[in-house]
């Protein structure tokens, strides 16, 4: 195992209830519940799960935008809590976000130049005679000309935008790079493109990236671990490997299976092969679509949802256990 850039350890963030007025409105949204993670250097960590289980809360937790209600985020072994001004700015330059939307994340009253000089400026990098060498060369990194210094954001497409948000980011020679749905506000085709992209600055630049999304091609394609979340439990961690293996039902104990949460998101994936997608019914698990919610106290989050769950699941949280090398499942029933 490599040395881990980002680490948290038993991470949990609670928010009060957005709409709660009166005292029994306000109640807590747990977005993450103990979480336990680690982002390896030069390595892409995807994050995978559906709308709501607390992906971007980790992403800002990561870079200490959040903090968490209980538990640590360390980044290259030390604790981001107890940074002074001086290591957080350290910090701020080697930690950076590529954002989803390319078209509100550029200022549209600057020019390439100005956008990609900031982060220059800010982290004193270069001289300001060498800025715009410093950020012709960044954009020649993203594949983009030097002819566009002196054009504004809303002159560009979306993958072009997104090309310059990535070279914003790689302006301060980051160490790690946390990717929040960077493609998924573009077209199947330029997505490709960037996500290739992606790929190749990772290579060269030894970065380690926190890759978040909910496609799962994409997360396949990309990822070299992947972690999946889901009501701000972690369900299950696992080689990139482990991922691509079509899923066996849990219960045939099969060299390769997964939790009953990863599972159902994997069936959920349409397979263009009819046969093969006959076999994958075949491990379904429909019934878990039978929303419990006299299952769950304080137990696993997936507990009212699945099929597979005895009474245990709904009062005592399982803890990750590893399966098979390197791959942990978070489950009382499959060991
Ligand atoms: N500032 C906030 N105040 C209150 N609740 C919040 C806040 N930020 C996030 N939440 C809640 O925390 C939970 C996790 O949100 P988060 O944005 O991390 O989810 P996500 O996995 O990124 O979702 P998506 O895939 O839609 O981006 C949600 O229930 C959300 O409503
Ligand atoms: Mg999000």
């Amino acid at each position: 195992m490599k040395d881990s850039i980002c680490e948290f350890k038993a991470v949990s963030k609670d928010y009060s209830n957005p709409h709660g007025f009166f005292a029994t409105d306000s109640y807590k949204i747990k977005a993450l519940d103990r979480i336990n993670l680690s982002v390896e250097q030069d390595e892409i960590l995807g994050l995978v799960g559906e709308s709501g289980c607390g992906k971007s809360t980790l992403a800002k937790i990561a870079l200490g935008l959040e903090s968490p209600t209980s538990g640590q985020v360390f980044f290259s072994g030390h604790d981001i809590a107890g940074f002074d001004k001086t290591r957080m700015k350290i910090f701020r330059r080697q930690a950076q976000m590529v954002f989803q939307d390319p078209f509100s994340s550029l200022n549209p009253k600057k020019t390439v130049l100005k956008i990609l000089s900031e982060p220059l400026k800010i982290h004193r990098l270069c001289s300001k005679d060498h800025y715009e060498e410093r950020v012709s060369e960044l954009l020649q990194e993203v594949g983009l000309s030097e002819r566009i210094l002196n054009r504004y954001p809303h002159e560009f497409s979306g993958g072009q935008r997104q090309r310059i948000g990535l070279a914003r980011a790689l302006a301060t020679m980051p160490r790690m790079i946390i990717a929040d749905e960077p493609t998924s506000a573009l077209d199947v085709s330029i997505q490709a493109q960037i996500i290739n992209l992606l790929l190749d600055l990772q290579e060269r630049h030894k970065l380690s990236f926190l890759f978040i999304s909910h496609d799962l091609p994409v997360i396949q394609f990309v990822s070299h671990r992947v972690a999946v979340l889901y009501n701000g439990q972690l369900m299950e961690l696992m080689p990139r490997s482990a991922f691509l293996q079509s899923q066996n039902h849990p219960m045939t104990k099969s060299s390769n299976y997964h939790h009953p949460y990863t599972s159902l998101l994997l069936n959920s994936v349409p397979v263009p092969d009819p046969k093969a997608r006959a076999e994958a019914k075949k491990g379904d698990h429909g019934a878990a679509f039978n929303y419990r919610s006299d299952r769950y106290q304080d137990g696993c989050a997936f507990c009212p949802r699945c099929d597979l769950a005895v009474d245990r699941c709904g009062i005592e949280r399982p803890l990750l256990k590893e399966i098979e090398k390197d791959h942990f499942i978070a489950c009382h029933v499959i060991t």
